[in-house]
């Protein structure tokens, strides 16, 4: 193959938020795939708040991203060479593929999928991938929602939080409240989406909403946010309440110690629980996630959206910032040349 493969390496672990002196841009010649592998050329690549977690060094729920490798993503992309008799080539794939054009990976990591018309492929990375899966079993298996539960949601208009406040209206939760930043995003969790409030954390008092909108209290905080956002939420929590640790981005970037929960007393009081759980848990389930979510999708009871940049591969450093700056709407994705 006489393709040329670009990359996005780790340079250097960053302090704080990642900026352009923690990648490096190379390239490669693209090799033949090994025995049981494949070459994927990469279309889409998924911007995921985790990777932030991937590149510090220490133990996770993964390896950390070695410096100088090639930085870990989700992506999607199509075979072009096979040496698998699982995949032919033309074959429409996800996986992790990399931050890079052309990924030589062992085909039994890979999903076929089939983008259509009624479905774009960027769609598999978002509510028919990872996201989708984390929000339906974060929210009723980790979450137990029960019908008539008040739920809330923090980073609600994000590629997660977005599933999560549709599906617990899908399964009958009683009030659904997401927390987004900005008076657009609200707009869009109430008028589209189905939530009966939201909160523009940016420009409210959360704390004092949360004690307007929620007066029996929440059966189920899903916490994309962490900081002072769980706090207000923990301060409100009803008896038995369930509170899901899906991520803290307001502190992924912390260099000063991260805001530990000052409230979480109020777990012993209402006899709470707070579990955190990780997707690769369920991983070997996503399909079932996959399933109910596209058939909610195709009965238009679930209304997908996807935040796609178009850009060279070069690119990912900066559009992955700006998840950390709130500039995404649903699930963001770079689309490659
Ligand atoms: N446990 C798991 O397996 C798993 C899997 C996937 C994702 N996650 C976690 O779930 C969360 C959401 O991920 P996602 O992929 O759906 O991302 P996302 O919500 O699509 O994008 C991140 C959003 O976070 C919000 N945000 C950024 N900085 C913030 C801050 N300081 N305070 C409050 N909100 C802030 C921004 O929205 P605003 O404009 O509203 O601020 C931004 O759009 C992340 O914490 C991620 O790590 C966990």
């Amino acid at each position: 193959m006489s393709n040329t493969n670009q990359q996005v390496r780790l340079a250097a672990r960053p302090t704080g938020t990642p900026g352009p002196e923690v990648w490096e841009h190379t390239t490669e010649p693209v090799g033949e795939p090994g025995e049981g592998r494949v070459v994927v050329k990469v279309s889409h690549l998924s911007l995921d708040p985790a990777m932030r977690g991937w590149m510090n060094a220490g133990k996770s729920y993964v390896p950390p991203v070695e410096v100088g490798a090639v930085m870990r993503a989700l992506g999607l992309g199509e075979v072009v060479a096979s040496n698998s008799p699982d995949l032919a080539v033309g074959d429409v794939v996800t996986g992790l593929l990399g931050v890079q054009t052309h990924a030589e990976v062992d085909a039994r990591g890979l999903q076929k999928v089939q983008p259509s018309d009624a479905v774009p492929p960027e769609r598999y990375l978002a509510v028919l991938g990872m996201p989708g899966a984390t929000a339906y079993f974060g929210l009723l298996e980790v979450g137990e929602l029960a019908e008539g539960d008040t739920v809330v949601v923090s980073g609600a208009a994000g590629a997660v939080g977005s599933i999560v406040g549709q599906l617990a209206k899908i399964k009958g939760a009683g009030k659904v409240i997401g927390i987004a930043g900005g008076p657009e995003k609200c707009a869009w969790l109430t008028e589209e989406l189905g939530f009966d409030a939201a909160i523009d954390y940016r420009n409210s008092d959360v704390a004092a909403r949360l004690r307007e909108l929620t007066p029996d209290g929440i059966d189920v905080y899903f916490d994309n946010v962490g900081g002072e956002i769980l706090d207000a939420a923990l301060a409100r929590l009803a008896t038995h309440a369930r509170v899901v640790l899906c991520g803290a981005i307001s502190q992924y970037n912390a260099t000063e110690g991260i805001h530990a929960p000052a409230n979480y007393l109020s777990l012993l009081t209402t006899r709470s629980k707070m579990e955190g759980f990780v997707f690769p848990d369920y991983a070997h389930r996503a399909g079932e996630a996959a399933q109910a979510l596209s058939g909610w999708l195709a009965q238009g009871r679930i209304t997908a959206r996807e935040d796609v940049v178009d850009g060279p591969v070069t690119d990912f450093g900066e559009v992955l910032l700006k998840l950390f700056r709130g500039e995404n709407t649903g699930k963001l994705v770079l689309r490659l040349p």
